[in-house]
């Protein structure tokens, strides 16, 4: 079976099993050239990319970067901070500006939910979104590359497995667009743990075996999520302070003991280290975390060649 092509990539939401997994295997295939060489230069050359961020970022966007030059394409990273945005120059205004200039994709972080949807409905028809963060709502190349390192590490079989996803789900898009891939992927024990006031409506938690003791939730796990405390989205007070919210849902090596022997330790970055994740767990052999960033790139780069059909 062969899928149509995407059009441009804003949730992992309604994609499938099928599509998510052809996705995995594409990126997979790009992983060879992910951390360079010139084997693949031709595959996007003449093709233009764009980065417009924003929010900021350090992991995407730069990825994002590598990922497009690594196919061949010029990339633009228009820097928003020195741009007439901030004379006023309205998101789409500026979206529009860059097209007339022959930019084919855009990939776009925004702090409103729906900012690239909105961009997405008037591009025009040769043009592809690729959301690289929306608000609260969605960060797809994120949810690919998780499933990317979860599936080198565990296999295919996503039935069998485990996930906790741990701390501030009521901010993170990172963990909407995990759940919503591994809920298609088959994962049939999904838990969610963290204080009430970071946890998000039921929409988001369908499905999820929910709770608020850390401890008892990690019995058994085959992957743990740690998520940052997203402090710059949060009204005053939900967290009573750095060291209670770490007392209680930070990880480290007493509390990871608790999980499966062969568990593994993923975090989207950027790390608070201290607050939700130890030094010596972030550092530890159980750690992916500099895995998911190698592999973000190979996702970037297949997520890029898919949708310029290249
Ligand atoms: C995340 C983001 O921006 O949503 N970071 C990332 O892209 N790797 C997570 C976060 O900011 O906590």
């Amino acid at each position: 079976m062969t899928l149509p092509r995407l059009r441009h990539l804003l949730t992992l939401d309604g994609l499938g099993e099928a599509r998510l997994h052809a996705l995995l295997d594409e990126a997979e295939a790009m992983l060879p050239h992910a951390r360079g060489g010139t084997a693949l230069r031709q595959v996007l050359a003449g093709r233009t990319v764009c980065n417009l961020f924003f929010e900021n970022s350090t992991r995407t966007r730069s990825s994002f970067q590598l990922a497009a030059q690594r196919l061949g394409a010029d990339v633009l990273n228009f820097d928003v901070g020195a741009s007439s945005v901030k004379k006023g120059e309205t998101a789409l205004d500026t979206f529009r500006t860059l097209e007339a200039m022959g930019v084919e994709a855009f990939v776009v972080r925004h702090a409103e939910d729906g900012a690239v949807a909105a961009l997405a409905d008037a591009a025009g028809p040769g043009t592809a979104l690729l959301n690289a963060g929306d608000g609260r709502s969605n960060h797809p190349t994120q949810g690919l590359l998780d499933m990317l390192t979860l599936r080198r590490h565990k296999g295919r079989d996503f039935s069998r497995l485990s996930v906790l996803v741990v701390g501030d789900v009521k901010h993170s898009r990172v963990a909407r667009s995990d759940l919503q891939a591994l809920r298609q992927l088959g994962c049939r024990d999904l838990r969610v743990c963290g204080p009430a006031a970071l946890l998000p409506g039921p929409e988001v938690l369908e499905g999820c075996t929910v709770g608020q003791e850390l401890d008892a939730m990690l019995e058994g796990v085959d992957v743990l999520m740690m998520l940052r405390l997203q402090r710059e989205r949060m009204e005053e007070g939900l967290v009573p302070s750095l060291e209670a919210y770490f007392a209680d849902y930070g990880l480290d090596a007493r509390r990871l003991a608790r999980a499966k022997p062969d568990a593994i330790v993923m975090h989207p970055g950027p790390m608070n280290r201290g607050v939700e994740i130890a030094a010596e767990v972030a550092d530890g052999p159980r750690s992916v975390i500099l895995e998911q960033v190698a592999n973000g790139v190979a996702v970037r780069m297949a997520v890029l060649s898919h949708l310029l059909g290249a």
